[in-house]
């Protein structure tokens, strides 16, 4: 393989660890991410200054700079069908095109995929006006999930747990312009994610890990879109991920197939863990965000070579995961979700021994950093084991002094103290 000029698509701390696992393949000169954040220089990623939505630009940088192949990160731009835009310029790229995208950007798209594949999911009902919604109600027990349709980067699912909670939020939904909602059962289990490479009918499975979504220890507050993670599951037996794979994963590629999307991307399966078996709760087009800060630093494959043959349609090569433990704490701006201070300056975050530092809401100069909202960076630990990741993390976090910001401190806890 000659080296590669690799283009990543977005700026957060997924596409952070995106563009660094793809730095480390020998394969690789340069790894570019457009628009990327400042703190990717640490990690010898080159942030360029194009939004990623501008795809014009983007497509004759790619042009300009030979690039072999572009990964996209976030759903905004497989929504807006940036994929499709790339293709018809020639250009080679990583995700799944408009059409197949609204398997993330609508839920009721994503539902009647599963009814038609015969994916396991909650019971649901899709809803365009207040009083159907409101009669609805009727058919779910409380407490009753609603979901606006749209893309809500994570923060769009209430569970509401009484009737009148329900009605207001069902009232509130609507008054803010939301044209759709679903209703669901709310489903009970420990919830996983599931990133799966498809190559239209070919898949490869990466090793899997748990987030935490809401803002506070415990799994209080609101929903943000992810607090933490860890990788793998020591909690999740053999028997239990085959039965994920055979009841979700192969009807969910074999539909995708037969839906004639010819899908080069990845399916994110969030999944639940009920009495009944896996459920999914939502499909999402593109790797999480922090999962994805802890899944990749635990893939002994060559990313490239797997993104290549994808991307070329060539067999992929297997997915072989290093046995060690990551797991990632986020450090967030106080007030995230809902009210996020901005431009607070930052410390230093000092090297420690395998110890990352992955990006993302961060503005200023390398040694003058400032918050810009939401989800600031993560820190990641690996080890031999979970355990020692957890205390390696919560150790460097202790020592930070950082007002300005907050984390969970449990993450992990959910495997290691059943
Ligand atoms: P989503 O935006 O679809 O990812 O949902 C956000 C979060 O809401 C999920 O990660 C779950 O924790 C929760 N959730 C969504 N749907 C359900 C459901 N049917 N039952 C229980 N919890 C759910
Ligand atoms: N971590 C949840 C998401 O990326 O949607």
């Amino acid at each position: 393989m000659e080296k590669m000029k690799l283009l990543v698509i977005g700026a957060g701390g997924r596409e952070f660890a995106i563009a660094k696992k793809l730095n480390e393949s020998p394969h690789v000169d340069t790894v570019y991410c457009a628009p990327g954040n400042i703190g990717m220089v640490t990690a010898g990623i080159v942030p360029l200054n194009i939004e990623e939505d501008d795809f014009e630009a983007l497509i004759q940088f790619a042009k300009d700079q030979q690039i072999a192949w572009t990964f996209v990160g976030p759903e905004d731009a497989l929504c807006a069908g940036i994929v499709d835009a790339f293709q018809k310029a020639g250009l080679k790229i990583f995700g799944p095109n408009q059409e197949a995208a609204q398997l993330e950007g609508s839920k009721d798209y994503a539902l009647n995929f599963m009814n038609e594949y015969h994916v396991p999911t909650a019971k649901h009902e899709t809803f365009t006006d207040l009083k159907s919604a409101l009669a609805g109600l009727n058919d779910f027990a409380r407490p009753v999930v609603i979901k606006a349709n749209g893309l809500q980067g994570g923060k769009g699912v209430v569970i509401a747990q009484t009737t009148p909670e329900a009605e207001d939020t069902i009232t509130e939904m609507f008054e803010l312009g939301e044209e759709k909602l679903v209703l669901e059962e709310c489903l009970v289990g420990p919830e996983y994610s599931m990133f799966v490479v498809v190559q239209d009918d070919q898949y490869r499975i990466l090793p899997m890990a748990q987030d935490h979504k809401r803002a506070y220890d415990g799994d209080k507050g609101p929903n943000t879109g992810g607090m933490g993670a860890y990788s793998p599951l020591p909690q999740l037996s053999d028997a239990e991920r085959q039965r994920m794979i055979d009841d979700v994963v192969e009807p969910t590629v074999s539909g995708l197939h037969q839906a004639g999307y010819n899908y080069h991307g990845i399916i994110y399966i969030g999944l639940m863990l009920t009495a009944a078996g896996p459920k999914v709760i939502e499909y999402n087009v593109r790797l999480g965000d922090p999962e994805t800060q802890v899944v990749l630093p635990r893939l002994q494959t060559d990313l490239v070579e797997l993104i290549d043959a994808n991307v070329n349609d060539r067999p992929m090569p297997a997915i072989e995961e290093r046995d060690i433990a990551v797991l990632g704490v986020i450090l967030a701006s106080k007030g995230y979700p809902k009210k996020p201070v901005h431009g607070q300056a930052l410390g230093s975050f000092p090297a420690a021994k395998d110890i990352a530092i992955d990006y993302a809401n961060v503005k200023g100069h390398l040694d003058e950093l400032h918050g810009d909202g939401g989800r600031l960076l993560m820190v990641i630990g690996e080890d031999a084991d979970l355990q020692k990741a957890q205390d390696k993390v919560y150790d460097y976090l202790a020592k930070l002094d950082e007002p300005e910001c907050f984390y969970r401190h449990d993450i992990g806890d959910k495997a290691l103290k059943n």
